[in-house]
């Protein structure tokens, strides 16, 4: 696997952090300011969670996991900058359903497999097109853009994050508790971190930014800021 081939010019912005560090928020209003596309990986190892619950396919029937992956029949559909992604599966919108804390565990579980990685790899890359792209995830900046303009390692206290996870799936209408919601970062961390092939990490030449203490609109400017020296 040769990890550096980007075969567009299109520069790239990567957002890599933890589960529910702001990474998607910030990437849809940084997209939108710049005008550029916009990756949500882990959409794509949710939608692959998905898939395979729907069609009966265990988490270790590789052989039926890898194809499912490689020709997952989705489409992202851009709304205003200020409003989600359509997302859809099979001509069904599963916006929502892809956004449950059970579909996010499942998406940490395929999320772990070599072969659902690298099925998932050039259609990643593919979404590097003109005018630029901001592309959110884990490995966005050391596996799949590693030639990027601007690398962002987003992080947040846990408890920081399990109250914006709160907040966001209450929002929703989805019921959970905070201690639950704890728990689960806690074990989505480890398993982000600890798994053989592409574990959350940040790129030598990221730029770490805490964002505990930050406002949504805060981090942006930081992250405006810094594209302004690096890209122009
Ligand atoms: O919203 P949250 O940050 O919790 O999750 P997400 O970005 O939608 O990703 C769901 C899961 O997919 C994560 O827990 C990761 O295990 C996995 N993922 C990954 O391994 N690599 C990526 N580039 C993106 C997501």
């Amino acid at each position: 696997m040769n990890s550096t081939n980007n075969t567009t010019t299109a520069p790239v912005i990567t957002i890599d952090g933890p589960t529910a560090s702001g990474k998607g928020t910030i990437t849809r209003l940084l997209a939108g300011r710049l005008g550029w596309r916009l990756l949500d990986s882990g959409a794509l190892y949710r939608l692959v969670a998905l898939a395979a619950e729907r069609r009966g396919i265990t988490l270790d029937d590789l052989a039926s996991l890898e194809p499912l992956a490689a020709h997952l029949d989705v489409e992202f559909v851009a709304g205003e900058p200020d409003e989600e992604m359509a997302i859809v599966l099979e001509g069904e919108d599963v916006t929502s359903d892809i956004r449950t804390e059970t579909c996010g565990n499942g998406a940490s579980r395929v999320a772990a497999l070599p072969v659902v990685r690298a099925a998932l790899l050039e259609r990643q890359r593919a979404f590097a097109q003109p005018p630029g792209l901001v592309a959110d995830g884990r490995d966005m900046g050391t596996v799949v853009f590693p030639r990027a303009a601007v690398k962002i390692f987003l992080t947040a206290s846990a408890e920081e994050r399990a109250r914006r996870r709160y907040n966001q799936l209450k929002d929703k209408g989805l019921g959970v508790t905070m201690r639950s919601l704890l728990a689960e970062i806690a074990e989505r961390d480890t398993r982000d971190q600890q798994r053989s092939v592409s574990p959350l990490a940040p790129a030598e030449d990221a730029v770490m930014l805490d964002s505990s203490d930050l406002s949504i609109d805060e981090v942006v400017e930081h992250i405006w800021t810094l594209c302004q020296v690096r890209l122009y």
